[in-house]
């Protein structure tokens, strides 16, 4: 018989391994980590087998490719980049970006695998969809000066407004702008629009006489600029395509494949997107791409695929960063979406930080998820949720706000943007009274991130929190933005593994920001996709969208006011996507179904925002929302349906 030894002596302490390997790579900088072969001595490189044509079929620096070539291994398929050289296992990238430069945005890897394509169509659809393609790879592509359009293809190069086909054209010189001036609640006596009889579908084609609905000198988000008056003919004058390049909302459609689903044999008007929106190829692809080709866990393991996944995680992170401007890349904290960030902030700093007789403010707009976990933390400790009231148009009044605020208010938690009225609240002032009181405040932007540019700075805030799925990336994932020094001040709120740096039965010492939040394996893959689905409307530009969709809500609104039997719920003067509300002589529910039956999809009920409806009057609404990929013929195939309930319930 064999002795068995007690013990085994392993040569070296495999933590001690560990330590050396990080303390190796950080100490070099990329060009000096050596570069490994890209396929190893007596191993056949991989054979691209992609068709002609496809985004997969082309090789490093040329263009569209001959299938069959050899893909060098580590490089990004549909880009002519290979990293400069892998980023070391054990991936520090998210300590230190000049780690793994190929990893940020910008530098060609896989947090955009389209990025240098560019031409791509057949089996994937037109890359003329997927927007920045052609500039982002002008550097790198070297045909591209053949092959890019002299302007990206989703802004038309000369004047071309939004049809309203099946509608008569807009008197001269009266464009919305005179609208725009009015309170929604008070609509212009109802211009000659014909609604097209409903199972008459009207064209999806531009009209020949294309028509602006461009207004002028409203509420607009900063940055946005006045564009010059159109021509009678639809023509911008000179100049004014440079401030402004109109916006082709069919272009950009075509980079939604789901868009051009039939619901109930009509084309589908999704017009639901505070619930929920779609998402572009991009998106898709790139999580396809990443189960393909980069599927690992994060930050552990000594393996290409765990880099590989820590980089796009990582270049995830800084994506979202750079889009709402936040200083520093580890105050981002991924979740699940905005209500576990909520309720992240509630159970971690609230439970330090709100005692008995405390104070928190919301406001009366606030969606369940804004409710809930503050009344919970108020119902544990002692304190007290104090509501901010809105007057008739469903705006906040700031000064019965002011007179709630006192010292022993200790947070105020408000939505920039009304999922259920569509509001849009000065959350900055909000904010600085806020801090002039001693409070901390969050911001919850679910509805107001795929609308509108967001500046955590600007706005001030400790917390700004928002969900994936509302800006056109994935369900289940999303993002708490905290001022650095507010949330190191707060204990994790969920243990495991991830967010420890050394754990006895003793004690745990936990990792710094952001690991500290992210217990556990997180949602990689969707964190990826939430960073293409950050690249895509970053390349569109807010402001572009943010334009374009006040300009739809502006007819949405008028429109159906001008509606016998129609009563709109939410009529602030700033106001984005979202057109609620209640129709007589028919529950909402009816109404939700006779739109579906034409393929418009709408939510009906209480859209989580019971005291809100409340103070109304209703307990249900009928609530279109709309996103920058509607057009106006879908509103006016919605109007279109209400005009014709309400007609039948008068007959
Ligand atoms: N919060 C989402 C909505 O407003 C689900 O519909």
């Amino acid at each position: 018989m064999t002795a068995v030894p007690s013990t085994f002596e392993a040569p070296i302490d495999p933590a001690l391994l560990a330590q050396m390997a990080n303390a190796l790579f950080s100490a070099r900088p990329p060009s000096s980590v050596p570069s490994l072969p890209l396929t190893p001595p007596g191993v056949q490189a991989p054979v691209n087998i992609a068709p002609p044509g496809s985004p997969l079929a082309s090789p490093a620096g040329l263009g569209p490719s001959v299938p069959g070539t050899p893909i060098p291994q580590g490089q990004v398929p549909g880009t002519n980049v290979l990293p400069a050289s892998p980023t070391p296992v054990l991936s520090l990238a998210h300590r230190a970006p000049a780690l793994a430069p190929h990893a940020v945005a910008g530098n060609g890897v896989p947090d955009n695998v389209y990025a240098a394509v560019p031409g791509y169509e057949p089996r994937f659809g037109s890359m003329q969809g997927v927007p920045g393609a052609q500039d982002a790879g002008a550097e790198r592509t070297a045909p591209v000066a053949a092959v890019t359009p002299h302007t990206p293809y989703y802004f038309l190069e000369s004047g071309h407004g939004h049809p309203s086909p099946g509608g008569a054209p807009l008197p001269a010189g009266d464009p919305l702008d005179a609208l725009a001036h009015q309170p929604f609640a008070t609509p212009e006596p109802p211009r000659a629009v014909q609604a097209a009889p409903v199972g008459t579908l009207p064209s999806t084609q531009p009209s020949a006489d294309p028509r602006f609905y461009f207004v002028d000198a409203v509420v607009l988000p900063s940055g946005y600029v006045t564009p010059a008056k159109p021509s009678p003919h639809g023509d911008a004058p000179l100049g004014a395509q440079e401030r402004h390049p109109p916006f082709d909302v069919h272009a950009v459609r075509r980079d939604f494949p789901i868009l051009s689903e039939r619901v109930n044999g009509r084309p589908l008007a999704w017009l639901d997107n505070a619930a929920t929106t779609h998402k572009p190829r991009s998106v898709i692809e790139r999580l396809s791409y990443f189960y393909e080709h980069e599927n690992s866990n994060i930050h552990r393991a000594a393996h290409e695929l765990a880099a590989r996944a820590t980089d796009a995680y990582e270049a995830a992170r800084e994506k979202v960063r750079a889009f709402l401007n936040a200083p520093d890349v580890n105050e981002v904290i991924f979740v699940r979406g905005t209500t576990e960030a909520i309720n992240l902030v509630a159970k971690s700093w609230g439970w330090q930080h709100v005692g008995e007789g405390d104070e928190i403010i919301v406001s009366h707009l606030e969606h369940h998820a804004n409710i809930v976990p503050w009344q919970q933390l108020a119902a544990a400790k002692g304190a007290r949720l104090r509501v901010i009231p809105v007057d008739d148009s469903g705006q906040v009044l700031l000064d019965e706000y002011r007179k709630l605020l006192n010292d022993r208010t200790k947070i105020v938690s408000v939505t920039q943007v009304s999922n259920a009225l569509g509001t849009v609240v000065p959350v900055k002032e909000i904010v600085e009274l806020a801090h002039r009181a001693g409070a901390r405040a969050l911001v919850d932007g679910a509805q107001s991130v795929s609308h509108m540019r967001v500046d955590v700075q600007d706005i001030g805030a400790d917390f700004f929190v928002f969900s994936g799925h509302k800006v056109f990336g994935p369900t289940g994932i999303g993002a708490l933005w905290g001022k650095r020094e507010v949330l190191e001040d707060m204990p994790p709120w969920q243990g495991g593994g991830n967010m420890i740096a050394d754990v006895t039965f003793e004690k745990t010492v936990f990792q710094p920001l952001p690991n500290t939040f992210e217990a556990g394996t997180g949602n990689i893959a969707d964190a990826v996709g939430l960073g293409a689905a950050i690249d895509y409307v970053s390349r569109i530009g807010m402001e572009n969208i943010a334009r374009y969709e006040h300009d739809l809500l502006c007819h949405g609104m008028r429109l159906l006011g001008g509606i016998e039997g129609v009563r709109l719920i939410g009529t602030a003067a700033d106001k984005a996507s979202v057109m609620s509300f209640v129709l007589a002589g028919y529950d909402t529910d009816e109404v939700g179904r006779a739109l579906n039956e034409e393929g418009i999809a709408v939510r009906t009920g209480h859209h989580c925002a019971q005291p809100i409806l409340r103070r109304f009057g209703v307990e249900t609404t009928v609530r279109p929302s709309l996103a920058f990929y509607n057009t106006f013929e879908e509103v006016d195939r919605l109007v279109a349906v209400v005009r014709r309930l309400a007609s039948l319930r008068r007959a």
